[in-house]
């Protein structure tokens, strides 16, 4: 949590925005487990940055070093243009941290948890009021503002805890699973907030174990796995370093499903499930072409799909493991066609 509220340079007009957040080689051990191995990266001002990853992949460890929370065992790492090891109140007063867990007092109203995080910010009693009623209406708690933080619902809770992050006016903002256990709907919400932080002209760095929180919020990613950067950049970069789309066909009939093999002998094989992966394009001239060669050799299949990359494939193909978030693939089913 800042100390202290330090007039923050906002970014000047130059053709390059400054790193908000630069690491060179980050270690990080718990006895002899490895948790970072060499971790590099550079985050422009102003954009927002998802490190994803699964459980356990280091995601905490890397906030709470970048946060000052923790010391790395090696490398270097600058927030706001502070070293963290060298000047960590610089950092301190430049960032604001939310994590897995709120840190609300639940016996205070959310306006009190905003007012408190003023005073302990030394805001002054004017400047704490007004800002503490913008926050209000900002995250959309203003109309439960008198009610105590334990009644809220989770979603209520990751804004309010958000909107006291705020309250300093950080520059560079950490969310460490800012939806993680969070329904749908409040997901979406949460969604919007962030948008509209960065809309502001906030760094955001968030983690995430959630590939489609990534893709829709982030203007990079970078995917952690085993302590180290397995890939980097653009959703649409990384979604490029994989294979393409592919059709999914599906037999019944164990034996149409070898002729189907047969007359596609370059497509992936899954015995178990009788199904056969044909690689390539999934525009419409394709499609039409994979049907007329299933009709022409007189196949008849159970069903198909069509499957464009997303970030789960990108995660796959990276790292040889899938997430741990399942169904955030999106294929385009067409059932029962080939009948
Ligand atoms: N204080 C600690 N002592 C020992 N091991 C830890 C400690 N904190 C985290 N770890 C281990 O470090 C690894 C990374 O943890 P963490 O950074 O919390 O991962 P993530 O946030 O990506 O789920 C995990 O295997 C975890 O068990
Ligand atoms: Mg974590």
């Amino acid at each position: 949590m800042a100390s202290s509220v330090m007039p923050t340079p906002r970014r000047g007009g130059g053709p390059q925005p400054p790193a908000a957040v630069s690491t060179i080689g980050l270690r990080k051990s718990y006895g002899d487990k490895t948790v970072l191995d060499g971790i590099d990266l550079r985050i422009p001002a102003g954009s927002v940055f998802a490190l994803l990853g699964p459980n356990g992949a280091g995601k905490t460890t890397t906030v709470q070093i970048l946060s000052t929370l923790l010391t790395a065992d090696g490398g270097q790492a600058q927030v706001a243009g502070h070293d963290v090891a060298t000047q960590p109140d610089g950092v301190r007063a430049a960032i604001g941290v939310t994590g897995q867990f709120a840190a609300l007092d639940d016996l205070l109203t959310a306006e009190e948890n905003l007012l408190l995080m003023a005073d302990l910010l030394r805001l002054g009693r004017r400047e704490g009021r007004s800002r503490t009623r913008e926050l209000l209406q900002r995250f959309d708690i203003a109309d439960v503002a008198h009610k105590r933080a334990a009644t809220f619902s989770g979603g209520m809770r990751r804004r309010l805890d958000l909107a006291m992050t705020l309250v300093g006016d950080p520059q560079v903002i950490f969310l460490d699973e800012p939806t993680t256990g969070l329904d749908p709907r409040s997901r979406r919400t949460m969604w919007d907030t962030v948008r509209s932080l960065v809309a502001g002209g906030t760094t955001v760095f968030l983690t995430t174990q959630y590939l489609e929180e990534a893709d829709q919020l982030a203007d990079r990613i970078a995917v952690l796995d085993g302590g180290r950067i397995v890939a980097e950049g653009t959703a649409d970069e990384l979604k490029a370093q994989i294979p393409g789309s592919h059709v999914r066909l599906r037999f019944t009939d164990p034996a149409e499903y070898e002729r189907a093999a047969a007359a596609f002998p370059g497509a992936a094989r899954d015995d178990e499930n009788l199904a056969l992966r044909v690689a390539g394009d999934a525009g419409l001239d394709a499609l039409r072409a994979l049907l007329d060669r299933l009709d022409a050799a007189g196949i008849r299949a159970a069903d198909f799909s069509v499957h464009t990359p997303d970030l789960d494939d990108v995660f796959l193909a990276l790292t040889g493991h899938g997430s741990t978030e399942t169904g955030t693939s999106t294929p385009l089913h067409v059932k029962e066609t080939l009948r």
